[in-house]
């Protein structure tokens, strides 16, 4: 949604639930209302109303697919009844009243947000309910003091205040009776709050729970994924150490990736969604390796889309020398020490920017030396194939890889 009409939609929401706030009350409690405000909600929704009607013509928004004609009925319906100033026209008050139907497009901006929201979706849920509770309080409370009329004994405040009062005490399914009804159609409305008070306790006991519980969703999942590592762990008598070291890993991936599998968790989207996506996560290694700085664009897609992200703990082997080479890494975070055949030695601590494991590649021989992780590091694997036709394709790339390669090799001869 453009940005204009994402602010304009808030502010005719806005308007709406001041409407849908101000209008019931200016109704029971007799007051008139201020020319000018009148004025500019019946503008604005005037304006609301014209937009609306030209969108509904051209086209149909994504969020509302192509929107079924009575639906789109519907919805000018309701934008006509929200623009007729109602309030400042000679015609029985409670016509006000149909102004509150413009409250809908608040239910619709926020049913829009929530497709959207990403972040503390729990929290949203919890707010949007709140905001509904409150309205729905509010209006009952109005409702209430419509029926018992307002008497000169309290001052207007203390009547809204004692039917709010009310309200809560009876949609909360309280009812302390302190203030009852004292005629029929008071008694029926009673009755009806009080339904309704059933409804919406079930709803909060059942849903606000829920939402608070799952207010961090992936906070939840790790839980339960350690929960179910720890039985599993203490069924299967892993020793304590490496019990230690496997939920040790796992608070790391928490921390650094909220524990998600990255690959699996795009592996669903579209190719070229999925490129976007794979460029922007490993862009990070794209800027730390200080050769791809100034690399073609087309050497980071390359290289962005191939790279796997792989953790290891402190301590890790990530390779021993001899072994055969079959994978490249590059470091994101983190230290690696490469050593010696023997371990005694340390030819270099390398950290993030740095690569390693091209040898084998590159020669088609055995690991020169070992890696060992010196603290939990998040490489970026790059395998065999990918690599070679990645070099085949990117001549510089290749002569740059050469270089590091002979330096390296210079400096394990002399050490
Ligand atoms: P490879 O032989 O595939 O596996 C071990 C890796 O250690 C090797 O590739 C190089 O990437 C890296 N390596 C070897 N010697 C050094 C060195 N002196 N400094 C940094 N890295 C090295």
């Amino acid at each position: 949604m453009p940005p204009f009409e994402r602010n304009w939609m808030l502010a005719v929401a806005i308007c709406a639930i001041l409407a849908s706030i101000e209008a019931p009350l200016r109704l029971v409690l007799h007051y008139k209302s201020s020319f000018l405000i009148e004025s500019v909600l019946t503008a604005i929704f005037l304006v609301d109303l014209i937009f609306n009607l030209r969108e509904s013509k051209t086209a149909s928004s994504p969020a509302n697919g192509r929107a079924p004609r009575q639906r789109k009925m519907g919805w000018l319906l309701v934008d006509l009844l929200a623009a007729i100033p109602f309030g400042i026209l000679p015609i029985p008050a409670a016509f006000q009243l149909l102004r509150l139907v413009k409250v809908a497009r608040v239910g619709q901006l926020i049913a829009r947000w929530r497709g959207q929201v990403v972040l503390h979706l729990g929290f949203f849920r919890l707010g949007s309910f709140l905001f509904w509770l409150a309205l729905l309080t509010h209006w009952i409370a109005c409702a209430w003091l419509a029926l018992r009329g307002i008497t000169p004994d309290f001052s207007d405040a203390t009547h809204y205040l004692r039917a709010v009062y009310w309200s809560v005490t009876t949609l909360a399914t309280v009812g302390y009776g302190d203030i009852t009804p004292t005629s029929n159609a008071q008694m029926v409305f009673a009755i009806g709050v009080m339904i309704i008070g059933a409804g919406v306790y079930g709803f909060a006991i059942a849903n606000v729970a829920n939402i608070l519980a799952n207010i961090d969703p992936a906070k939840v999942r790790y839980r339960e994924m350690v929960e179910r590592l720890t039985v599993f762990m203490n069924y299967r008598s892993i020793p304590p150490e490496l019990q230690r070291r496997i939920l040790d890993y796992n608070a790391y991936l928490w921390e650094k990736r909220l524990g998600y599998d990255e690959s699996s968790t795009i592996a669903g989207l579209p190719p070229n969604l999925k490129t976007e996506v794979l460029l922007f996560l490993n862009g990070d290694i794209i800027e730390r390796v200080p050769f791809f700085r100034g690399a073609s664009q087309e050497l980071i897609r390359a290289v962005a889309l191939e790279m796997h992200p792989v953790v290891f703990t402190p301590g890790d082997y990530i390779m021993r020398a001899g072994e055969p080479g079959h994978e490249m890494y590059f470091v994101s975070r983190g230290a690696v020490e490469v050593v010696s055949a023997d371990e005694t030695k340390i030819y270099a601590t390398l950290g993030p920017g740095d690569f390693f494991g091209e040898m084998a590649l590159l020669f088609d021989q055995p690991r020169v030396a070992g890696a060992r992780a010196v603290s939990y590091c998040d490489l970026y694997l790059l395998e065999k194939e990918t690599f070679n036709r990645i070099l085949a394709r990117f001549p510089a790339f290749a002569a740059h890889i050469a270089e590091v390669v002979d330096k390296r090799k210079d400096l394990n001869q002399r050490g």
